[in-house]
């Protein structure tokens, strides 16, 4: 019995290191980098002073999901993204603690450009708030200059918020993940991404919305990462 449970966990871990190979792959191909230099990128993260600060906020019960957040699978590919990208402008939908937030800011502030517009629900009127249920609470605050919380349903807020930046770099949806939500977003934004701007989305699995999409506008140029959908628009 023992032995049995030693083997398998080998073989997950053995498939774990493998994913991440592939992973690293896809991302190479996708932006166009050698493997290297997504690894440089990765380290220079796992060393940051921020992710260590990061590590440290969230010492907390909820460990489980922090993991997967952490997970080289989940923010730290908006991190990544971002600094071959070097957007100007960055929009998300779903901020809740506020991971993808970080990191992305966080990548913006290392490249010293690019603003991040995000949107999110508002908290219910008159209910007290801890400062772990605060939207955007893991975002350091000398972050806070290049960031726009807008809160409101996207349905609601996106619209203007497009009108008004026009341009977009990278669009992140991971909000309501219904799939007429999904297709909203994705139709709103794409109109407004810049050639080789970036969709991303989390989580694909929930519904084929990002599929669809991608097959509806003929996008040549998508990737599936575990549970993260990324189309290029050209
Ligand atoms: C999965 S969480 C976002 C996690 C976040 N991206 C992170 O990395 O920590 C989803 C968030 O979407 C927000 N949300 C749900 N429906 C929404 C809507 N229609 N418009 C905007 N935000 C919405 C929720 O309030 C919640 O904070």
């Amino acid at each position: 019995m023992e032995k049995t449970s030693w083997k398998h966990k080998f073989v997950r871990l053995v498939e774990l290191a493998n994913a991440i190979v592939t992973h690293k792959r896809k991302l190479s191909k996708l932006l166009g980098v050698p493997i290297k230099e997504i690894d440089s990128a990765y380290n220079e993260l796992a060393e940051s002073k921020f992710l260590h600060d990061l590590n440290k906020k969230t010492a907390h019960p909820k460990i489980l999901h922090y993991v997967s957040m952490f997970s080289p699978f989940r923010a730290p590919i908006l991190y990544l993204i971002c600094r071959f990208i070097k957007p100007d402008v960055v929009i998300e939908t779903g901020v809740k603690d506020g991971f993808s937030t970080s990191f992305t800011l966080h990548a913006l502030e290392m490249n010293k450009k690019g603003r991040l517009y995000s949107i999110d629900l508002p908290n219910r009127p008159g209910h007290e708030l801890r400062e772990t249920q605060r939207t955007g609470w893991l975002v350091p605050k000398e972050f806070y200059h290049r960031w726009k919380l807008i809160l409101g349903s996207s349905r609601d807020k996106l619209p203007a918020l497009l009108e008004n930046v026009r341009n977009v770099d990278i669009f992140f949806h991971d909000s309501d993940h219904s799939y007429e939500n999904m297709m909203f977003e994705f139709d709103k934004a794409w109109g407004y991404l810049m050639p080789k701007g970036f969709l991303l989305v989390d989580d694909i699995t929930e519904n084929s919305a990002f599929s669809e999409f991608i097959r509806k506008r003929g996008c040549k140029s998508s990737l599936e990462l575990f549970k993260t959908g990324i189309a290029i628009k050209y």
